[in-house]
């Protein structure tokens, strides 16, 4: 089972969207996939037109109580489940204040999830709280995407500070996979300056024993596609949506990226 966190402590840059797409486009592709919306706003679970509601039990009672993820998941597709999030999730900061423990619970909950996935994507809020905490310490893989704007290598520092220290004190198994370029204006200076600067930042890493140090820049670059914006509204994925969109074209290619990667790992295992 492959396990990948979408973090990046800032809002809009495309982490719901490829966290959403990119399980639908791996279901598609057949492959066993849960969605962990851990974000209080439960963007990610109303765009698999799933409505959040606390009655029904969500990622919320699973970090507070005794829910199980087996218990709350509910299926949005073909090959695809959801763990939905709940604006309730927005006080478990102050609810787990006094728990021993609360930066590992998701972990010891996946751990005790059975075993049917072949995929576990797990959608952060933006920031890097004790929600983004729990969800690094119990995935093996980081995902990040970056929008290509002037500041986008801004506050780079501080993330990867952080899912090293979780990789230190809670997470051994923790890797930076990758950078997904997202809202990629294509042909602009701009979005190739930027793609040439996070390069040349992850390339001077390359074998320096960081957890980043292994991390790719994905090949597909992820544009800006109008359809990639309507689909939630609709409570769609963009291959439900618009199938013959860019944007399905790009999560499509981004997900076969990680397929390649999978077999390529199969191999030397
Ligand atoms: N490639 C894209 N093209 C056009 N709009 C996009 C694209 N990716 C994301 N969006 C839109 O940009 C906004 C922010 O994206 P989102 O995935 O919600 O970011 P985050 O989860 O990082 O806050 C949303 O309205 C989303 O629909
Ligand atoms: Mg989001």
């Amino acid at each position: 089972m492959k396990t990948i966190a979408v973090i990046n402590q800032k809002g809009g840059v495309g982490k719901t969207t490829t966290a959403v797409n990119l399980s639908a486009a791996l279901a598609a592709a057949g492959r066993q996939v849960c969605l962990i919306d851990i974000d209080p706003q439960a963007h990610a679970t109303l765009h698999v037109g799933v409505e959040p509601s606390s009655q029904e039990g969500t990622v919320y009672d699973v970090l507070t109580g005794d829910a199980r993820l087996e218990g709350v998941w509910q299926q949005a597709g073909e090959n695809l489940w959801v763990v939905p999030s709940h604006i309730d999730l927005a006080a478990t900061e102050i609810d787990l204040a006094n728990i021993v423990g609360r930066e590992v619970i998701l972990r010891d909950k996946l751990a005790a999830m059975p075993g049917r996935f072949d995929y576990v994507i797990v959608d952060c809020p933006p920031s890097l709280g004790l929600l983004t905490i729990n969800a690094l310490s119990a995935v093996d893989e980081v995902l990040l995407p970056l929008q290509p704007h002037f500041l986008a290598l801004h506050g780079l520092s501080k993330l990867l500070e952080t899912i090293d220290l979780v990789a230190r004190r809670l997470n051994d198994r923790l890797r930076l996979t990758g950078v997904v370029l997202c809202l990629y204006e294509s042909g602009t200076r701009l979005a190739t300056e930027v793609t040439g600067d996070v390069e040349t930042f992850f390339h001077e890493s390359r074998g320096t024993g960081h957890v980043w140090s292994e991390a790719r820049i994905f090949m597909t670059r992820v544009r800006r596609n109008i359809r990639l914006a309507e689909a939630p509204s609709f409570g769609q994925t963009i291959f439900q949506y618009a199938p013959d969109s860019n944007g399905a074209a790009d999560y499509r290619d981004l997900a076969g990226e990680l397929l390649t990667l999978e077999s390529q790992q199969a191999l030397v295992a």
